[in-house]
Order: structure tokens, then sequence, then C-alpha cells
């Protein structure tokens, strides 16, 4: 196997353009660019961009592509980045530019780039550096570690953004967006292990390593000390599986912590979904293993906000377990009882990330969170009302969804808010016992966030359900296909903002 990521140099620099010494300068173009702040380019190129240009080749519409050499300047060749019409121009855009970029250089086997901040765009230099930073950094990352018959893949190994100015403010910016993207790719790591090699155990022993490097502190509670603390939810689940299941405890304390919050995350740590023995059927049943995803997202999201310092106290909650139909596994009709003592009739087995989720919540209040954050691959549903691009979210009071929409804002992860209202409750009934674990398929992904809700007390709780956003089925010029490292960089950046809510 060979590694799957990997963190260039990064630097700035704000000479002009013709002399940033690189073998491949990116440059973002808008439909209609007149080019102005980069004069001589087309000069440079021997006049191929402007034939280019001139004959519809490339007319600057979103990820087009155009590579040509330059004499001249310093670098050996320029790829203009399509970026469609100027006044639809966001931050996401420039990220997903610098990640089409990096990509177009590893494809041709070039490992130093060069980005180049247009001029005009509005963006202050400090959030463009950044959003450059972890583009570049997403764009190091390869998704097929056991191909043991291709060429040895190529890494981006230095980086130069090019932005106006120089300060502190903006290394630290650089600094944030290289961390930012190598957590997002350590989760992507994760994700992107199969079932096999990624078993709970092995899952909290990489948790334990990531959590330790990064300067947090960790705790792995066994089987036994999670039947202490009566987890009967996360102890069903895994009671199908030969693997015994595992909770992984993190905790983030800085020194010089905002008074009164802790923000509670909680990640879905299921390295393989078989359904149980209400199984799935054969046909992509390979997809669920990244139904670790939530717990990976959490986990990555730790590391960036012990390395960045984030002045907010954080405690991260991941249940690890298999869903497997073992002969001891539980059954359809099978009650189960949570560590909070509520009771559960589970009438599908393969609405299993509830049931862990609900204990791991639960266990999250305990050890003192005060504004809780669920990560999961949670439901089908989802993925039929959203689509593969945009994250469901769920909870309550709308202001602390709309904190973590506008988290998810800043990192460039799309979510969107779903309703929780009460009347969604009965669906959740049961004859026998407090609810059910399914509610059918009418509103599916709203009733598993209402079960999770039943464990949250009565604490601000946002549900983020990213089974259709965790791994992507086609490739883009912007997004390889594969793991994504969904919810890595908004959980950060939600965590690095605490001082604007942890107030609230
Ligand atoms: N891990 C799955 C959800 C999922 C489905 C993730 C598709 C990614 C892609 C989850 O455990 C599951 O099986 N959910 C069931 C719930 C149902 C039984 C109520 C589902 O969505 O079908
Ligand atoms: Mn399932
Ligand atoms: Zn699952």
């Amino acid at each position: 196997m060979h590694t799957v990521h990997s963190t260039p140099s990064i630097g700035l620099t704000s000479r002009p353009s013709p002399d940033v010494d690189s073998d491949l300068l990116v440059i973002p173009v808008f439909e209609d660019d007149d080019l102005g702040d980069l004069a001589g380019l087309d000069e440079a190129s021997g006049g191929d961009i402007g034939r280019a240009r001139a004959r519809g080749e490339f007319r600057g519409k979103a990820f087009d592509v155009l590579v040509t050499p330059v004499r001249g300047w310093k670098a050996t060749r320029v790829a203009l980045i399509g970026m469609g019409p100027r006044g639809e121009f966001a931050l996401d855009q420039l990220r997903r530019a610098a990640i089409a970029g990096g990509l177009a250089a590893r494809q041709r086997r070039m490992t130093r780039v060069a980005i180049v901040q247009r001029s005009g765009t509005g963006l202050p230099s400090e959030r463009a550096a950044q959003a450059m930073a972890e583009g570049v950094v997403l764009a190091n990352f390869d998704a097929a570690p056991y191909k043991t018959t291709e060429p040895p893949v190529v890494w981006l190994e230095e980086v130069a953004l090019r932005v106006d100015g120089e300060s502190p403010a903006l290394a630290r910016a650089v600094d944030r967006g290289r961390v930012l993207g190598e957590c997002s790719n350590l989760a992507r790591e994760l994700c992107n292990e199969p079932g096999n090699s990624l078993t709970p155990r092995v899952f909290a022993d990489r948790a334990r390593a990531m959590a330790t490097a990064a300067g947090l502190k960790v705790e792995v509670l066994d089987e036994t000390r999670i039947a202490e603390l009566r987890m009967g939810l996360l102890l069903g689940v895994a009671r199908g599986s030969q693997e015994p299941p595992w909770l992984i405890v993190l905790r983030h304390e800085p020194d010089r912590a905002i008074d009164g919050p802790v923000l509670g995350l909680v990640g879905k740590g299921v390295t393989f979904d078989t359904g149980g023995i209400s199984i799935k059927p054969a046909e992509n049943m390979d997809k669920m293993k990244d139904d670790m995803a939530g717990g990976a997202a959490v986990l990555g999201a730790m590391a960036a906000i012990s390395r960045l310092r984030a002045p907010v106290r954080c405690v991260a909650v991941i249940p690890t377990t298999e869903n497997m139909p073992g002969g001891r596994a539980i059954k359809p009709g099978d009650i189960l009882t949570s560590a909070e003592g509520k009771t559960v009739e589970v009438l599908n087995t393969d609405a299993e990330g509830r049931l862990i989720l609900g204990d791991g919540v639960w266990y999250a209040r305990q050890l003192g969170a005060t504004h809780l954050v669920d990560v999961a691959t949670l439901t089908g549903a989802c993925v039929v009302a959203l689509g593969k691009t945009t994250t469901g979210l769920f909870g309550r009071p709308d202001s602390w969804v709309e904190q973590v929409r506008r988290a998810s804002d800043r990192a460039g992860d799309r979510s969107w808010p779903m309703p929780v209202f009460d009347d969604y409750k009965e669906l959740l009934k049961s004859e026998i016992a407090d609810f059910t674990n399914t509610g059918g398929r009418a509103g599916g992904a709203i009733t598993g966030a209402l079960f999770i809700k039943e464990f949250t007390g009565d604490l601000p709780w946002t549900h983020m359900d990213i089974a259709g956003t965790a791994w992507a089925e086609d490739a883009k010029p912007y997004q390889p296909k594969g793991p994504t490292g969904v919810a890595v960089r908004t959980l950060a950046e939600l965590a690095l903002d605490g001082d604007s809510w942890g107030k609230l």
C-alpha cells in the first residue's frame, strides 16, 4: 500500500506573476475576463491564450482548464482555470480552483505549483490564502493505495501562493488552511480503508495515535467499560459481530479557554454496515465501508481544533462497531435499553447508526458538553432529499443550527436545514417500548434525526446527515471520486469561531 496523502510546503509571495517560479502557474479566469492585472500573459503564451479564447476553446466557464507553455516568465506553463461569471464568484470557487489546479499539475506529473489570487475579487487576502492552501492540500490525496501496477503517484511538493501583501496574519491563514486540508485528508484516508483493514479495534488505535500527535487527551473505553456505563444501544449493535465495540473519547482543553461553553462532537463509527439481520442487498453493500465517515470527521476536526488552538473546550465521542448478522445479533423486535434508561424497540437492525449515537450523545452530555453536534452517514433518505452534494442539517434551536450552517459555508461544505417538527414523532411510536428505531419511508431522514434528539436532553443540538456527501461517486475537476472529508472543516471552523457563539 502506498501513502494516500502528502502535505506540500506552502509559501507566500507578493512578486509579480511573471516572476513566480513553478512548473505550473494556476490562474483563475472569469468569463469576459480582460486579464488586465496579468499584463503580458498572452504574449508570454505566444498568443496561444488569445487564440484559444477567440476560438471559444477556453471561455472561462466554471472549471474549464487550458494549459499552455509560457516564455519569458519564470513558470514553465500556466493553467487557466475557468471561474464562471465574476459576479457569482465566492470563496469556495477559489478553493475549488486551487484543487483543480493542483490535480491538473499532478496529472501532468508536476510537483511545483503556484496559484495566483486575482485582484479585484473583493476577497480579503487572508481568506483567499487559507482557501488556496486548503485546496492544494486537498488536491494531494490519492484514493487507490492498493494499486501495485501503476506508476508511482506524483505529489505536489512545493506550492507558492501569489497574493497581495505580506503579513503575519497571512502566514497564519496559510497555516490554518494547511492544517485544515491535512486533517481533512486524514479523515479521507480512514474512510477509504476497507472494512477488513479498518476494524473498530484499528479505528480506535488510529484515533489514539492521531489524537496524541495532535496534542489531544484521548481515552478508549473497552467493552467492559461500555457495559459498566450500560450502553445497551451500542452493545446491542455490536452483538452480531466478532469484533468488540470501542468508545473513543477525545478532549481539547486549551489554556485560556472561553468560560462556559463545551462543544460536544459525536461521530458515527460503524466500520462496516451489512444491515445486520435486516441485511442489505448485495448490490452496493461494499459502499458501507465508509459508514464511519462521521467518526473520522470528528477525529479529523478534533486534530485540527487542537493544532490550531481553538479557543473553546471540546469533547468528542466516537462509538465504533461493526453492524453484522452474527448468531448472537439483535433481531427485529428486540428491545434495548439505552445508557440514559430509555427503551427502544428495534424494528430494523439496519437503523444502527442512531442507536450507537443515542448512547454517544448521552455520554457527551455526561462529559459536560453544553452544545452538541453529531455527524453521521445516517440515512439513504437524506440522499433522496438533498442529493450527493448537500449535507442535511437538523436540530434546535434554529440559531445553533444556523451557526453550524455558517461554519459549513466558510468551510466549503455545502449544507442545508431540514425540519424536526414534533409532528413527526408519532412515526417512532412503539406498542411496547418508549419508541422504535425506524419511522418508515416517509420523512426517513427526519425520523432518524428525531431519534437522536431523544438523547440530547435540552442542549442546543445539530445533527449533520452526511450519507450523501461523505463519498463522491463521480469525479469532478475539483473533487476526485472517493472520500470527501466532509464536515472536518465545518466542525473545526465552528470551534475556531467559539468566541462568537460561546457567549450567546
Ligand atoms: N449507513 C446507512 C445509511 C446510508 C445509506 C449511508 C446509503 C450511505 C448511503 C444506515 O445505517 C442505514 O442503513 N439506514 C437505513 C435506515 C432505515 C433502515 C430506517 C436506510 O437509510 O435505509
Ligand atoms: Mn444501516
Ligand atoms: Zn449505517
